[in-house]
């Protein structure tokens, strides 16, 4: 069904724009954690997305997205008044939240905002949360507000020292969890290197670690097998197993792996489409 843009706002300018979309039914349903899959056009391909928050009183779904390729290439093409061809959802497993103390949730890049929903989550039902983002630079920061609003203590990291902590999220995240022992699980959003780096770094102190892989999906209702992952040695598919799972069972290389698996035809693709 048609979707109708509601209000668009451009996050860092031609690269991640943030959309609100009119879409009662799974605003009704969505918990965090849940993606959708959104096709612009009739021959094109369906693309996963995170819901990055939803209000259920006024029928809409946010969502966040870094323009990548063709498919996000399109969707930035569109605006207040233009519908989403279809959009489906909410899909996967939302995330498990139950009150249990002090939860960490990481953050990197555009995966800042989907970890938002997630954190928020934590928050609404009495956990301490504990928020730990990082971008390239200060421009490219996102939700430090929003998360602002909510969280108990918030840590901030660029990679070139223009705000907060000069380095990487998991450099801040080691520190919190060496200055306190408090945390009883880590959550972490972002590119697949970051989640890595974060399941190594929490590994040595056996804290719960979950990660939220974005592999390529294609029908992201588990029929069609190209989100295979690999955790624990075994087979799963991340759309209707995941898209959360266990930071120190995943197969990351093997993830990293099957996310280049296309690169030559994605280049083709939007190359075709700027054109
Ligand atoms: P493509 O032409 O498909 O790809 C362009 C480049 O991006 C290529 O280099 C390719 O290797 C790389 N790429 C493609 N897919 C991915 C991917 N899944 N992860 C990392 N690199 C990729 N993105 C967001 O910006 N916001 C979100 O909230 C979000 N949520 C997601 C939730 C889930 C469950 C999953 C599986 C993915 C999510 N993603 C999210 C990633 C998003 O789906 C992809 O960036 C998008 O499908 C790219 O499509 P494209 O046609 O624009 O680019
Ligand atoms: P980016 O590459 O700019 O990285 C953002 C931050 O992540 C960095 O500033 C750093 O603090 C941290 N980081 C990156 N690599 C690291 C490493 N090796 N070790 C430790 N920390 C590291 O991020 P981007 O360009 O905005 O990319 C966002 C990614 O998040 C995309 O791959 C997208 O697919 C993914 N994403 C996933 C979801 C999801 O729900 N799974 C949602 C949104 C975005
Ligand atoms: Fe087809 Fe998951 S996207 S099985």
């Amino acid at each position: 069904m048609p979707t109708p843009i509601l209000h668009k706002e451009s996050l860092i300018p031609g690269k991640t724009s943030k959309l609100v979309l009119h879409a009662p039914q799974i605003a009704q349903k969505a918990r965090p954690g849940h993606f959708v899959m959104l096709r612009m056009s009739e021959q094109g391909e369906r693309i996963p997305l995170t819901i990055a928050d939803t209000d259920r009183e006024n029928g809409t779904i946010t969502i966040v997205y870094l323009v990548m390729g063709k498919s996000t290439a399109m969707l930035e093409a569109l605006g207040v008044g233009d519908a989403i061809l279809d959009v489906c959802g909410p899909l996967g497993h939302p995330t498990h939240i139950e009150k249990r103390g002090t939860v960490v949730c990481v953050g990197g890049g555009t995966g800042i905002a989907a970890m938002h929903h997630i954190a928020k989550g934590h928050a609404r039902i009495g956990n301490k949360v504990v928020g730990v983002i990082g971008a390239r630079s200060k421009d490219l920061l996102l939700f430090e507000n929003e998360l602002k609003s909510f969280v108990d203590e918030l840590l901030v990291s660029t990679d070139d020292g223009s705000y907060g902590h000069k380095g990487l999220v998991t450099e801040l995240l080691r520190d919190r969890l060496e200055k306190d022992k408090d945390v009883f699980e880590v959550v972490a959003v972002g590119p697949v290197p970051m989640m890595a780096a974060v399941a190594e770094t929490t590994r040595p102190f056996g804290v719960k670690t979950t990660v939220s892989l974005n592999p390529i999906m294609v029908d992201g209702i588990g029929m069609c097998g190209a989100c295979r992952v690999t955790v624990g040695g075994k087979t799963k598919f991340a759309c209707v197993d995941g898209p959360e799972f266990d930071g120190h069972e995943v197969d990351f290389p093997e993830l990293r792996r099957r996310l280049a698996a296309y690169r030559e035809q994605e280049t083709i693709s939007i190359e075709e489409y700027r054109r």
